[in-house]
């Protein structure tokens, strides 16, 4: 029998958002953001035509919500506070609503004994910003930083861990490279523009936290895809796998940890003249404010190869002029979200922050497995018995039990996520709740199987296999 211990005061919870859980009810002052407004226009988008509106209605059942995250284990737990909800138009005047709201949710938590960890921006640009272009516009920076600077004040005595942003890759990846988030563009020198202004309104947060004085931590989420060469003694796949690297996780993690920006990938967009626009002081702002604690979402490895197939030229260039993706054989998949299962790679991303980002204060803020029609799984009792989603913690958790005995400096463990939810175009597709969410029975929870498990790790602060 081995034992897998952890740290004393290890955070065990589960990560959520505020698009994805809160709902909308008449009359409750939140605007628009791209989400609600693409739904509106294109709802055959999204699976079965679920739309953000429809989410699990956490604005009125938030007390319901805290007591089942405490009957799960929950000693923190995140969620982001919904720009759109605070300021409907992205700037101007506070929605007082919204701050009731939000300092009823974290007050409840906290009387829970569950310390709430808020993020400030989870995929959901308000309309009116985007309008004026969204992430590729200067301005939405200095609306963002008018934004979280409030934040801080009116939540700050309630909260004391707070993220930048969540997956600042993928709004680029989704809105401005692939397709997936509104508006859809395919257009790398957007995307770069993007990402240089997340990062500057990242560090431009950070500053003002710091400002304030108060005593907390503030860092950002990243979800960090390790890229695998498909043979490690073939120099151009592990030179493609490296690029790979640059473009989706270190574009945002060295800016982040080390206030600079990867030289690598700063040299093939010089070559491709892309540069973003940027304005004097930008790089010494980044440089100067960096974060204190890092969140790291780990879902599924990059397997790449060297570049074999023809350079696609249709929407100009991409990142994937620059490597293949690599069908490993035999790999074992999560087959409901297509993603590979590897759970060694929490292991190597932890490896990675202990030996080249100076070991930062780090935690596992998204870890997880979404599964399609899990009714199947119900017992006679009503609870799903998700045995394989135990399992896929329980293995994750070993590495990282692993990484921790090796001297990473990693203080928690969050899975994604406490409730069945709304994901994006995925609406209610893929569930990865411990706790069941019957769309059919306005919203009834149910905790699953996992749950029950999961609240026992907590309070054991371990396992035994
Ligand atoms: C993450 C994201 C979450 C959730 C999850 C599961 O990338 O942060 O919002 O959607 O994936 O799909």
């Amino acid at each position: 029998m081995t034992t897998y211990h952890f740290p004393d005061q290890f955070w065990w919870g589960t990560a959520a958002s505020g698009p994805q859980t809160e709902g909308r009810t008449v009359g409750d002052g939140k605007g628009e953001n791209i989400w609600d407004y693409w739904y509106e226009v294109e709802p055959e988008k999204f699976f079965q035509q679920v739309g953000p509106e429809k989410t699990s209605q956490v604005y009125t059942k938030y007390k319901e919500d805290v007591l089942l995250m405490k009957q799960t284990g929950h000693n923190t737990f995140r969620t982001s506070i919904q720009w759109s909800r605070l300021f409907p138009n992205g700037t101007g005047k506070v929605n007082q609503q919204a701050v009731t709201f939000y300092r009823a949710y974290f007050t409840e938590l906290l009387e829970q004994g569950i310390e709430p960890f808020i993020n400030l921006y989870h995929f959901d640009m308000p309309l009116d910003l985007q309008k004026q272009g969204g992430w590729l516009s200067r301005q939405t920076v200095d609306a963002y930083v008018n934004y979280a600077k409030p934040c801080f004040d009116l939540f700050g005595d309630l909260v004391k861990t707070w993220f930048t942003h969540n997956e600042p890759i993928v709004p680029v990846e989704g809105g401005y490279l692939y397709q997936f988030h509104y508006p859809n563009h395919i257009n790398l020198r957007e995307a770069i523009q993007v990402a240089f202004h997340e990062n500057l309104a990242s560090a431009k947060a950070i500053k003002a936290y710091h400002a304030t004085k108060q005593e907390g931590e503030i860092g950002i989420i990243l979800n960090l895809t390790p890229s695998y060469p498909r043979d490690e003694n073939n120099s151009e796949d592990v030179k493609a796998a490296r690029i790979a690297d640059a473009f989706f996780n270190r574009s945002f993690l060295d800016p982040a940890v080390k206030g600079e920006f990867p030289q690598d990938l700063v040299a093939i967009v010089k070559e491709l003249d892309m540069m973003p626009k940027m304005e004097e002081g930008d790089l010494a702002t980044i440089k100067e404010n960096t974060i204190d604690l890092l969140g790291i979402n780990y879902y599924q490895p990059r397997r790449i190869k060297a570049k074999e197939t023809p350079i696609d030229h249709q929407n100009g260039p991409m990142p994937e002029d620059y490597f293949d993706y690599y069908e490993m054989p035999n790999k074992k998949m999560n087959v409901y979200r297509g993603w590979e299962i590897y759970e060694k790679g929490i292991y190597d991303i932890l490896t990675n922050t202990r030996e080249n980002y100076g070991n930062i204060k780090c935690y596992i803020s998204e870890n997880g497995m979404g599964v399609e029609g899990e009714e199947r799984f119900v017992n006679s009792e009503g609870v799903i018995e998700d045995d394989y989603r135990i399992e896929f913690v329980k293995e994750h958790l070993k590495y990282v039990h692993q990484a921790i005995q090796e001297g990473t400096n990693c203080v928690g463990y969050h899975m994604w996520t406490c409730m069945d939810n709304w994901s994006w175009t995925n609406a209610y597709k893929n569930r990865y709740g411990l706790i069941a969410v019957d769309l059919e029975q306005d919203g009834k929870r149910t905790i699953k199987k996992s749950g029950h498990w999961f609240k026992k790790i907590a309070i054991e602060n371990g396992f035994e296999t």
